[in-house]
């Protein structure tokens, strides 16, 4: 059986719902981030500040190059992993792709922890956000299928994916 990989900018929920999803439907959970903070012995903010974004962006590429592999998982991305369109087309071969969407607000909102998502430490959080998310906005569109979890609880989410499949 199929991977489904949950894609989407960061707070739309892929972690969340993911681990439910997984639950639910009794398959593997795999969160890409974790995977890679298991690997390197580093949270994702002390990678980003120690080696920079295009070192992580290597780590990520070669987990989702691994889990690719896998069969029957629920797999949850990072924000980022549309940028390099191998990722996407070795998640498309082994999976189910579905993007997870918000409002603006929201994911401002569910991104206000600081400290843990290095591209929004800044100053100009909402500008950064607002930017991050229209130039990837056409990314995210190459799903198979999208949706918005705007005021939407997590487990709602996956009970909307479970109908989807
Ligand atoms: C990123 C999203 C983060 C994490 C890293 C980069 C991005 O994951 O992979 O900070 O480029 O959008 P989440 O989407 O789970 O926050």
């Amino acid at each position: 059986m199929k991977n489904i990989v949950l894609i989407g900018f960061m707070g739309t929920g892929k972690t969340s719902t993911g681990r439910l999803l997984a639950g639910r439907l009794n398959r593997t959970f795999i969160d890409i981030d974790k995977k890679i903070e298991m690997q390197t012995g580093l949270a994702i903010s002390e990678i980003f500040q120690l080696y920079g974004e295009n070192h992580f962006r290597q780590l990520e590429r070669d987990v989702i190059s691994r889990v690719s592999r896998y069969h029957n998982a629920v797999i949850a991305t990072g924000g980022g992993v549309v940028l390099k369109q191998e990722n996407m087309i070795r998640l498309k071969n082994t999976g189910i792709i579905i993007a997870l969407t918000a409002s603006l607000e929201t994911i401002l909102e569910r991104t206000s922890r600081r400290g843990v998502r290095p591209l929004l430490d800044c100053e100009d959080r909402a500008e950064r956000v607002a930017k991050l998310f229209n130039d990837r906005a056409s990314l995210y569109m190459k799903a198979d299928y999208t949706i918005d979890t705007t005021n939407m609880p997590p487990h709602h989410v996956a009970e909307k994916i479970i109908a989807l499949l």
